[in-house]
């Protein structure tokens, strides 16, 4: 994990928020490798999940609601974490994560000695000190912590207390008519959403795994109230979505379902599995499945009248919902290898931040130089690409290997005579000599 927060920094993938103010828990900045890899993994989701289907629509609902919504989603009562504190140090943990950070504490201290844990552990390095460990006995009586992050509207005092959603699935279900009556879907149908949603975590952690602000691609699909409907499209969706994350390139050792125990469910769920990676640190939920039955549509009072059988009913719902930030966290962990001259992100080309990266073989000959920036120019109206004439071309090549860039083009001699470059790949590290009219298509198919 260390070698990836520090290639993410490094590289400009992602910062700590607010870093030259010392940081703020929880909160993360994208750099600009970041921010096209984060752009790719949602155009990939929502392809995958709308443009390649027939019933599923999509919306960007707002981000703040009438508090009204919260109330009625049951989200102020039970979207809860259990609090302790430890009477020692002051310090508050979530009492079910409590068990794992000692394991992670003690294996960490073990390797590095307590001043090599990050940033992350800053709380639990606190609360347990070597020599005098502040035990279990030492934490007081669980409470229950909500994790709705509120805020305040108006100029007037007193002003209006509203909430940053903690789920962006409540944007869906309240325009549920809207979508019905403005669009020709009919069950089964889905409405598919990408947006922020914000929690106020009692340990933020595990770099980006844990924020408080972060983002979720998640789809609600309606069907028919009744079991059978209800396990066929929940084992449908399951099936969906690991296969999403196998397309993309994850391996499939590292990916496994796991179903929730009841007493672990979220309060909307009538059953529900996650999709796990096995992560540095063990093997973390990046997706859940929830069958939500009609929890939410009965909560707001909506039903649907079925035009084929002219009956109203509460239809039900089955959820998809990953992390945005979770899934790069774990692309990148799955992608990052080591081998002996050289580190590569080994990405999905339709994840890699830049498809194409274009040198000249040598800084110092003008018509080399011109004509790849030429080459350049040409590529960069169809791909991202980058330019690189800086120290010598195996440098530049473990540069790009460091960031994913898939194809590398350099342009040498033999290219101001023929019109050929060489064209590197990222995994096997082989030449091919294409002609520079044949550049384009061989990049764009070998993408596809
Ligand atoms: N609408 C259902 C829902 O929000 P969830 O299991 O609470 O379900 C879904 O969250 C996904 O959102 C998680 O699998 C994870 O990828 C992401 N997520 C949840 N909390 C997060 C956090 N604090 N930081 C980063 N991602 C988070």
């Amino acid at each position: 994990m260390e070698k990836i927060v520090a290639l993410a920094k490094r590289r400009g993938f992602i910062y700590q928020g607010s870093e030259i103010y010392e940081g703020i828990t929880g909160f993360w900045d994208y750099g600009p490798l970041g921010v096209e890899f984060k752009n790719n993994l949602k155009r990939e989701w929502w392809k995958y999940m709308v443009y390649d289907r027939e019933n599923i629509v999509g919306i960007d609902a707002a981000i703040i609601m009438n508090p009204k919504v919260w109330e009625a989603s049951g989200h102020l009562k039970a979207f809860t974490d259990p609090l302790v504190e430890c009477k020692k140090c002051n310090k508050r943990f979530r009492k079910d994560k409590f068990d794992e950070y000692w394991e992670d504490f003690y294996k960490k201290v073990g390797r590095g000695g307590v001043k090599a844990l990050s940033k992350q552990y800053e709380d639990i390095y606190y609360c347990i000190d070597r020599k005098n460990p502040h035990k279990e006995e030492d934490l007081t009586q669980e409470k229950k912590f909500n994790l709705m992050t509120e805020v305040f509207l108006g100029v007037t005092e007193p002003k209006q207390k509203t909430y940053l959603r903690g789920e962006i699935t409540q944007g869906v279900f309240v325009n549920f008519k809207n979508i019905v009556d403005s669009s020709r879907v009919k069950i089964p149908f889905g409405i598919a959403q990408i947006g922020k949603a914000f929690r106020n975590e009692i340990t933020p952690g595990n770099f980006t795994y844990r924020s408080r602000e972060f983002e979720q691609m998640e789809l609600e699909f309606f069907i028919k109230p009744n079991e059978k409907e209800g396990e066929k499209w929940f084992s449908f969706w399951k099936e969906e979505r690991m296969k999403w994350y196998k397309l993309l390139g994850i391996k499939s050792e590292n990916l496994r379902f796991r179903n929730h125990e009841q007493d672990e469910r979220a309060h909307y769920a009538r059953f529900a599995t996650d999709i796990e990676y096995k992560s540095p640190f063990g093997w973390s939920e990046f997706e859940g499945i929830h069958h939500r039955g009609d929890f939410d549509l009965t909560n707001h009072n909506l039903k649907y009248k079925d035009p084929e059988i002219e009956e109203e009913y509460t239809p039900w719902v089955i959820e998809t919902s990953g992390g945005v930030d979770r899934a790069m966290l774990f692309f990148l962990v799955d992608a990052y290898h080591e081998e002996e001259k050289r580190i590569v992100l080994k990405l999905h080309p339709k994840l890699a931040p830049v498809k194409v990266a274009v040198f000249p073989l040598v800084r110092n000959k003008k018509d080399i130089v011109s004509k790849a920036k030429s080459v350049y120019k040409m590529l960069k109206a169809h791909f991202v690409t980058a330019f690189d004439d800086r120290g010598n071309i195996g440098k530049r090549y473990l540069a790009q290997d460091e960031i994913g860039t898939p194809f590398c083009v350099t342009i040498d001699y033999e290219t101001l005579g023929k019109q050929t470059v060489t064209i590197r790949d990222r995994d096997t590290m082989k030449q091919e000599r294409v002609n520079i009219d044949k550049l384009e298509d061989y990049i764009k198919e070998k993408l596809t």
